[in-house]
């Protein structure tokens, strides 16, 4: 059955070539024969590979106080949504002004995965971003690299190291790319360059090579002919421990497309914790066994304008026992691809539009019996301060989706931190800084100790609560 479709997509793959490019056929017989042999070479790598990886937070393990998490946790969130509202505007891949006020130097990434390219192979450590699409890595000889505490990825030493052309498929799935010269990037190799809106942006040579995923324990997953970028020209905010960013996005140069995932899942483990968070690419649906609630099941939504992203079909908020007067159009796309909800690995504190913050921020001052406290340091959050030895009642938080309710812990949006000596409990929301797009954005910190799987085949995301930490 698998093996059917299979087939089936392979040919219309080369149906759709000859359909759609009868003119560049006539003219270069040679580069659509060897487009041909790429299309195949993707369509034909081992599908449905098993790939398991720890992630790990940047943040861990520090000795960062719980306000400076909460405070780097806020400056990432409001920076990343500033970078995913400028690249959802703007169709994606492209460079906007910086939005980014990075002062206390908090890097963008909120989870790193490691695994290894080439033969033998040589680690790199990424930032894991379901937001875009390209996994690259910085690579020798590097023009203009960031500092990194891995050796730059050396394609010289790589026995299976292949580039493919300017107009093989991969290519082509760049939004910016170009032929290579001979006096200059070489004959015919793809030269890309690929933005993200807070300025970060790399460019290099698209090339494939052999990806060794190793899990937990002894598993470890080989996979030939992955494309990925090797970054010579290379920019942005990133971290000592990063080499680059792992595309995890819905287009067709993502890690799960050309692994050709059925699914992917992660379980992230609470962030105060010293657990390792896990990722799966394909793995058997048993893992569910782990949950103690029931599974909740809503559809992933596509946007034309937006490619990349896990859009959601958010309806609504509840605080306590109060359904907020929201109307569910204010989650929703525009007809233009504007706005919308979507899902995200690298956004920490769930982002909502400053409408629908300032209700959920007025219900829970409402709501909970403490005073409010202003700390200026957590520029404008939502704090109570806890008397000692109270335990305050906080309400519940719902977010309602089509078909799924996340009806979230405690610990999965109230913030618990000490200052000068006394406790305070915060609410881990925030409002986006954007205009008139109501966007919204579920972030990881609401999704800790849940199971999270996006199944790709069937268009539709699942989760349910599970112990991470014992996945
Ligand atoms: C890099 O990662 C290691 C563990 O993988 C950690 O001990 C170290 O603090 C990290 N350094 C930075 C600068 O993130
Ligand atoms: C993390 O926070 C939760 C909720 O605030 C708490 O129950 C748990 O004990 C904390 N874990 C650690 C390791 O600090
Ligand atoms: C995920 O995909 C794999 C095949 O790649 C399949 O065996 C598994 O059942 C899927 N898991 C779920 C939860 O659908
Ligand atoms: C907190 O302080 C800011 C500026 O200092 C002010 O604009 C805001 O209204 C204050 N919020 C509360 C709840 O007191």
């Amino acid at each position: 059955m698998y093996k059917y479709t299979k087939a089936n997509t392979h040919s219309t793959r080369i149906l759709l070539l000859h359909a759609h490019q009868p003119t560049y056929i006539k003219m270069q017989k040679l580069a659509v024969l060897l487009a041909l042999l790429a299309a195949t070479a993707i369509a034909c790598s081992d599908a449905g590979a098993a790939v398991r990886m720890q992630l790990t937070r940047t943040d861990a393990g520090r000795g960062f106080t719980r306000r400076e998490l909460l405070r780097r946790m806020a400056l990432r969130s409001k920076a990343r949504a500033a970078r995913l509202l400028s690249r959802a505007a703007n169709g994606g891949g492209t460079v906007s002004p910086a939005q980014l006020d990075d002062d206390d130097g908090a890097p963008d990434a909120e989870y790193l995965v490691r695994f290894a390219v080439g033969t033998p192979p040589q680690p790199v450590q990424l930032e894991l971003d379901t937001g875009s699409d390209l996994t690259w890595t910085q690579c020798e000889p590097c023009a203009a690299c960031f500092d990194q505490a891995l050796p730059y990825f050396n394609t010289a030493l790589s026995s299976t190291l292949a580039v493919p052309p300017c107009f093989s498929s991969e290519c082509q799935a760049l939004p910016l790319s170009s032929c290579g010269t001979q006096n200059g990037w070489g004959d015919f190799t793809c030269v890309y360059t690929y933005s993200y809106a807070d300025n970060c942006v790399t460019t290099g040579i698209l090339h494939r090579d052999t990806f060794t995923f190793a899990g937990a324990a002894a598993e470890r997953s080989v996979v030939p002919g992955l494309a990925f970028g090797c970054g010579v020209f290379n920019s942005g905010s990133f971290d000592l421990n990063e080499t680059g960013i792992a595309g995890f996005g819905r287009g067709p140069l993502s890690l799960p497309s050309q692994l050709k995932v059925a699914n992917f899942s992660y379980c992230l483990a609470a962030i105060n914790g010293s657990a390792a968070s896990h990722f799966l690419l394909g793995l058997p649906a048993n893992l569910y066994g782990s949950g103690r609630g029931t599974v909740q099941t809503t559809p992933l939504i596509q946007n034309p304008q937006a490619p990349s992203f896990y859009y959601l079909s958010l309806k609504g908020i509840t605080v306590g026992s109060t359904k907020l007067p929201i109307p569910e159009s204010t989650f929703a796309l525009t007809n233009d691809g504007m706005g919308g909800t979507f899902i995200d690995s690298g956004t920490s504190m769930t982002m909502l539009p400053k409408d629908v913050y300032k209700l959920v921020h007025d219900a829970f001052v409402a709501q909970v019996k403490l005073p409010v406290q202003n700390l200026t340091a957590m520029s404008g959050h939502l704090c109570f301060s806890v008397p000692p030895m109270a335990k305050p009642t906080i309400p519940k938080l719902v977010f309602h989706f089509e078909g799924a309710t996340l009806d979230l812990p405690q610990e999965n949006y109230m913030f618990e931190m000490e200052e000068a000596g006394s406790s305070f409990t915060c609410l881990a929301l925030d409002a986006t800084d954007a205009g008139e797009d109501a966007l919204t954005i579920i972030g990881n910190y609401q999704q800790q100790n849940m199971h999270v799987l996006y199944d790709l085949a069937n268009n539709k995301l699942s989760f349910v609560s599970a112990q991470c930490d014992k996945v």
